[in-house]
């Protein structure tokens, strides 16, 4: 008998319900078509998956992120994997755009959860051998896994876009001290100068910002984030920024999360272009919103997966 090898194993890709427009959009770039799986509901609610097509000896790609309703979209993937490996798929990558429960990620007081080592657990109980995923709050999260994991950077994407503004006098600022490598990082790609702000989390929904390390009087910033959850990080940063006398802020965050009062607070701060991914399906009207897709990222991921052939270029940030 032939050994399994993903590049003599079918290619089959699956989407759950969480972002089927970016999963449509990794199919076309690879050429192929969604295969068909009805993810839907018992009466009760819970999650019923059926897989209409044959899995047997194949290499599946499972694409879903992890995002709004959280533990549904969760429970989905872990479901769809349960289905895959009890249908004999030979191999079983979940490709995880935007990876929910990643902030919870240490014990940082008493009484807490590790949520993204539970979450990691989890996806591994349930048969996934690989996972592919973009931009994780933190890039430690990768070592809760005991299968291999392809962290990738939107970087690519972000860098290649800010080159084509061809901003003078730039500056690219974290909203936080936390942020400052990724900021760094950027800065040296874009030949920018840096800047941070010093933010304070009041609650889930609040943070105070007080002062700006780094000069941003008459400079074009751009804020660089992970994600935009209740847009208060980003946008007190940019109200700040341009009282320091900015020119113009625009922001570019991975993960469009824009939960509670998100898109109010957004459309409310001085921000000359707001720049996401489509990791999460974005529907919010913000006129000043710039969408640019990863899918082209995540499809040359799967594509060199399964042809067994490196990754690791994809890793580095341009
Ligand atoms: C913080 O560590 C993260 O990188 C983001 O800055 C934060 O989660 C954004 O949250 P919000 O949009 O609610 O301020």
């Amino acid at each position: 008998m032939t050994p399994f090898s993903p590049a003599n194993a079918p290619m089959l890709l699956f989407s759950g319900n969480s972002n089927r427009s970016l999963s449509e959009a990794i199919a076309s770039y690879l050429g192929v078509s969604l295969g068909s799986c009805e993810v839907g509901r018992f009466p009760d609610g819970e999650v019923r998956v059926k897989f209409k097509a044959d899995v047997r000896g194949a290499d599946v790609f499972l694409i879903q992120s992890t995002c709004t309703p959280v533990n549904d979209h969760l429970v989905e993937l872990l479901i769809m994997a349960d289905a895959l490996r009890r249908a004999s798929a030979a191999r079983i990558t979940a490709v995880i755009p935007y990876f929910g429960y990643s902030r919870q990620d240490r014990k940082d007081e008493g009484r807490v959860p590790i949520t993204a080592k539970l979450v990691a657990d989890l996806l591994q109980a349930s048969g996934i051998n690989r996972v592919v995923t973009l931009d994780l709050h933190a890039a430690q999260i990768q070592g809760f896994f005991n299968i291999p994991v392809d962290h990738l950077y939107a970087s690519r994407v972000f860098t290649k876009y800010v080159r084509q503004l061809e901003l003078p006098d730039l500056v690219v600022a974290s909203p936080d001290a936390g942020g400052m490598k990724q900021a760094w990082g950027y800065s040296k790609r874009l030949d920018a100068y840096l800047a941070v702000v010093e933010k304070r989390r009041i609650s889930g929904e609040d943070v105070e910002v007080g002062f700006v390390i780094g000069d941003v009087a008459n400079k074009n910033v751009v804020i660089i984030d992970d994600m935009i959850s209740t847009g208060g990080s980003v946008s007190k940063a940019a109200q700040l920024l341009k009282e320091k006398g900015a020119r113009k802020v625009f922001v570019m965050a991975t993960h469009a999360i824009f939960c509670g009062r998100a898109v109010e607070k957004l459309r409310n701060a001085p921000f000359e272009e707001i720049i996401v991914t489509d990791t999460i399906p974005v529907t919010a009207n913000i006129e000043r919103l710039k969408v640019l897709s990863v899918a082209e990222l995540l499809g040359e991921a799967v594509h060199r997966i399964h042809s067994n052939k490196s990754v690791s270029t994809l890793f580095q940030r341009l």
